[in-house]
């Protein structure tokens, strides 16, 4: 079974419970009903969540599983995502209504009305048509949080191009091989962007990528940090464009096209359990309704009312369903915020809520830890009673944390809800809901209505309350994913194959039953680790480190770490077996890995070592290295090729190398 670590053991012992206050209950989305509702007929449920969306054609069949593990939903439908999440909005009379409150890092802030954002996505699907981009091409997007990365990813769903995202702290290795693997034809980046105070360019990186990329065709450059930058921004005459000299002068004027149901929407790409990260596909239909369906019940949202910020990037899969897809399709007035969280003091986030008298957050347990770090009394400056519900994704959330969240944050009255999801499921699974569970700190509880997650055991049968094993999906769902980008094999081998027999999908997360059969996750059972919510695979870590001279062999593991979650220690062996690297060597190990990967992938600790230890088959067994990592006892190693390994490793270690 999965190797727990004893902090989330832990979870496992808390027993507080928090009921939604009555008042909260009354006006709540989202009534008990629901669950049975959608049990009496699940597709007769989801067919009434899709109305919540405005289709061009009406779809004959709500779900077609007759080519699993490829869904199809709604089938026959067909619709403008783009349009449905701003132009309807205009049509229905809320043209000024504030879509996006952006705040840049500097401080300058732009309001944008539905009525702007629908130029502006206009423009930019014109903009994009002008360059020969047509429905079902590929356009990477490498942008921080400014708003043309929300007009830019709307404007090719507007064409029915793909975006691929690629988070703007990947390296340019990194940008090239999802440039690559997805055939882009367009790249739209910035010249620079703003971290910690500081202009950074990111045109140079993108240019490094690129170099020799076939596929590319242009690379539109949004202009942010301007004459901030020292030099100038570098250049390709013929292929590079300026963002404004582009798009502002086209027509504000764009007829959305409708697609199918099942057109793709867009690829993310994200680690899996080897070195090539994989490119999840999502399509329209499906996805649109059911990040639209849970925006409205998990976080109560009223449109008009309440003011909604989610602090994800749109480099990941909670920018794109939980800033971009799922709030513009209920009409959401949201805060979107450029920078980091302690810029330039570290009460810019509440400073933030205070200034937009922000209802909802949505954040992740990383940044939580770090604000308890930072104290409590940074909160207590400002005024934060605007808030309502306050939402965690991307880890299991200690009830340490779930706790300190609510007291300092959400005044001990706001509902806290815990959300479980992947990239892969598009949106989220399983999660309280605000004005109906009785919420329980670490708890992720249990699947939302329309939703079946099981947790069973090796063979694929269910554990019962209080057991603990893997956590399955056991019924398709609208969001699902379509398949992995190129790779229909991978897709199958990755998720289906583990209960093939049973036909679950297979999460790559263990999870635990209480005693009321509410589901607690208890981390990956897989060799994909989570840093501060971001998924990295150990093996891509290898693979960086191994792919650097000095290098021999390398072991990666994810240690428990105290504000990130997981912290990535590496250990490795040097060329001709040298066992001190040095300082040096080993802060050049780190960069190295920055360099190939993104400064997220850095690992927190490399241990240089004579030996790994192995099984006789010669795999690695990582779970001795995490105890080493962990400073715990080191476990069973009988299965080890060599036993004295551990005691070299752990004696070299303790004489401080
Ligand atoms: C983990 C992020 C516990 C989990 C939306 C999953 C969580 C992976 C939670 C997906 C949660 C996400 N509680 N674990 N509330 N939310 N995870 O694809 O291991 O970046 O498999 O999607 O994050 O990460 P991804």
């Amino acid at each position: 079974m999965t190797e727990q670590s004893p902090a989330l053991d832990n979870l496992l012992t808390e027993s507080r419970t928090f009921p939604p206050s009555e008042e909260f209950a009354g006006q709540a989305n989202a009534k008990a009903e629901l669950y049975a509702t959608a049990d009496a007929d699940r597709e007769q449920f989801w067919a009434g969540q899709a109305e919540r969306l405005s289709w061009d054609t009406q779809w004959s069949q709500v779900l077609d599983w007759t080519n699993a593990p490829f869904a199809k939903w709604f089938v026959g439908g067909k619709l403008n995502v783009a349009y449905n999440c701003v132009d309807r909005h205009v049509e229905s009379g809320h043209g000024d209504q504030v879509a996006i409150h952006w705040v840049g890092e500097p401080g300058d802030t732009r309001d944008i009305t539905y009525a702007q954002l629908k130029d502006e996505v206009s423009k930019a699907a014109n903009a994009l048509s002008s360059l020969g981009v047509v429905a079902g091409d590929v356009v990477a997007i490498q942008l921080q949080m400014v708003p043309e990365a929300i007009f830019a990813m709307l404007a090719c769903a507007r064409i029915g191009a793909l975006h691929s995202v690629v988070f703007g702290g990947f390296s340019p290795t990194a940008l090239r091989a999802r440039v690559d693997d997805a055939a882009a034809k367009v790249v739209i980046t910035s010249d620079g962007q703003y971290r910690r105070g500081k202009a950074a360019p990111m045109k140079a990186n993108v240019d490094e990528a690129l170099q020799g990329a076939e596929t590319v065709q242009k690379v539109i450059v949004v202009k942010r940090t301007g004459s901030d930058l020292e030099g100038e921004t570098p250049w390709t005459e013929g292929r590079d464009l300026w963002w404004h000299e582009l798009v502002d002068g086209q027509s504000a004027e764009h007829k959305p096209e409708a697609f199918d149901s099942e057109h793709p929407l867009f690829i993310l790409y994200t680690s899996g359990t080897t070195g090539k990260p994989k490119g999840i596909l999502h399509t329209s239909g499906g996805y649109l309704t059911q990040t639209a369906y849970t925006h409205n019940v998990v976080f109560d949202h009223k449109p008009g009312e309440d003011v909604y910020w989610c602090t994800a990037d749109i480099g990941w899969i909670t920018g794109h369903s939980y800033i971009v897809y799922g709030p513009l399709a209920n009409r959401v007035t949201q805060v979107v915020y450029e920078g980091t969280p302690n810029t330039p003091h570290e009460g810019r986030h509440w400073e933030i809520i205070q200034k937009y008298k922000v209802s909802i957050y949505y954040t992740a347990p990383t940044l939580i830890r770090t604000f308890m770090k930072w104290g409590e009394d940074i909160p207590a400056k400002y005024d934060l009673s605007s808030l309502r519900v306050l939402g965690s994704v991307g880890e299991p959330i200690n009830p340490e944390a779930w706790i300190w969240y609510r007291e300092k944050i959400g005044a001990n009255k706001t509902p806290v809800v815990d959300t479980w999801w992947q990239t892969e499921t598009g949106a989220i699974m399983i999660s309280p809901l605000p004005g109906v569970t009785a919420a329980k700190p670490g708890s992720a509880q249990r699947a939302l209505p329309g939703i079946s997650a099981k947790v069973v055991d090796d063979t694929g049968t269910e554990v019962p309350h209080g057991g603990g094993g893997y956590l399955v999906l056991d019924k398709p769902w609208p969001s699902m994913l379509r398949g992995v980008w190129g790779d229909a094999e991978r897709f199958r081998d990755t998720y289906w194959s583990r209960f093939s027999e049973q036909g679950y999908y297979f999460a790559g997360d263990g999870a635990k039953y209480d005693g009321d059969g509410d589901i607690w996750l208890l981390g990956r059972v897989d060799d994909v680790m989570n840093v501060s919510g971001h998924r990295i695979s150990t093996t891509e870590v290898e693979s960086a480190l191994v792919s650097h001279p000095t290098v021999a062999e390398a072991a990666v593991v994810g240690a428990t770490d105290p504000t990130t979650g997981q912290g990535i220690v590496a250990f490795v062996i040097l060329r001709g077996n040298a066992v001190d690297g040095g300082d040096g060597a080993v802060q050049e190990l780190r960069n190295h890995v920055a360099k190939e990967i993104g400064p997220i992938a850095k690992p927190r600790q490399i241990m240089v070592v004579a030996e790994l230890p192995k099984t006789r088959s010669g795999k690695i067994m990582r779970r001795l290295l995490r105890d080493v990592a962990e400073n715990r006892q080191i476990g069973d190693v009988t299965t080890l090729a060599d036993s004295s390994v551990m005691d070299l490793i752990s004696s070299g270690l303790n004489s401080g190398k």
